[in-house]
């Protein structure tokens, strides 16, 4: 399948309001076929000279219903600073991702958030739990995993499990108050 900026399905679509179906284990040839290209998607994008030759938006994550099919698979790739500074990278081919545990404690990100099915600029928070427990099955690992996660990569995780009820990032933007002050929300 052709993943790019021309194939992703774009909001103005109803499809991607879709609700994605979990997906039988063992993957057949043909949703882990589609896995991996939605896996290829992000890390591709994230190569300056990629994205430009091959039509792409730099994307940490995508999801099935993205490229128009409603089951629940999606590609994560982020980046972050550990506390000594030092550059981590936390991979995922997930199958089935489910929340099984969010915090209290509120976190957004201070530029708000962005997907690669969303063309228009929707300003304002988008708050969400600070951390999340995640089970799903990995392809990378090719295993059921707990993922426990804080910060960006919890905040990605959250976005991309929204795919799967066909809810997107500005769904949870107040109209009228887009700049909540919640206490001790973290800012990231
Ligand atoms: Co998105």
């Amino acid at each position: 399948m052709l993943i790019n900026n021309e194939t992703i399905i774009k909001d103005s679509d109803p499809l991607i309001r879709q609700k994605s179906e979990p997906v039988s284990l063992p993957l057949s040839k043909e949703d882990e076929t589609l896995l991996c290209e939605l896996y290829q998607y992000v890390e591709d994008s994230r190569d300056e000279e990629k994205a430009k030759e091959f039509n792409l938006r730099p994307a940490v994550g995508i999801s099935a219903i993205q490229v128009g099919i409603p089951k629940q698979l999606t590609a994560v790739i982020v980046n972050e600073m550990d506390k000594d500074g030092k550059e981590v990278f936390y991979k995922y081919m997930l199958v089935n991702p489910k929340i099984i545990s969010s915090s209290m404690q509120k976190a957004y990100l201070e530029n708000g958030e962005g997907c690669l099915s969303v063309e228009n600029v929707h300003e304002g928070y988008v708050v969400r739990s600070a951390r999340v427990t995640v089970k799903a099955f990995d392809l990378i690992q090719n295993k059921e995993i707990t993922i426990r996660a804080r910060g960006y990569l919890a905040i990605v995780l959250q976005h991309e499990i929204d795919h799967f009820s066909g809810v997107l990032f500005y769904d949870h933007i107040d109209a009228k108050n887009p700049y909540p002050v919640i206490e001790e929300a973290i800012v990231i």
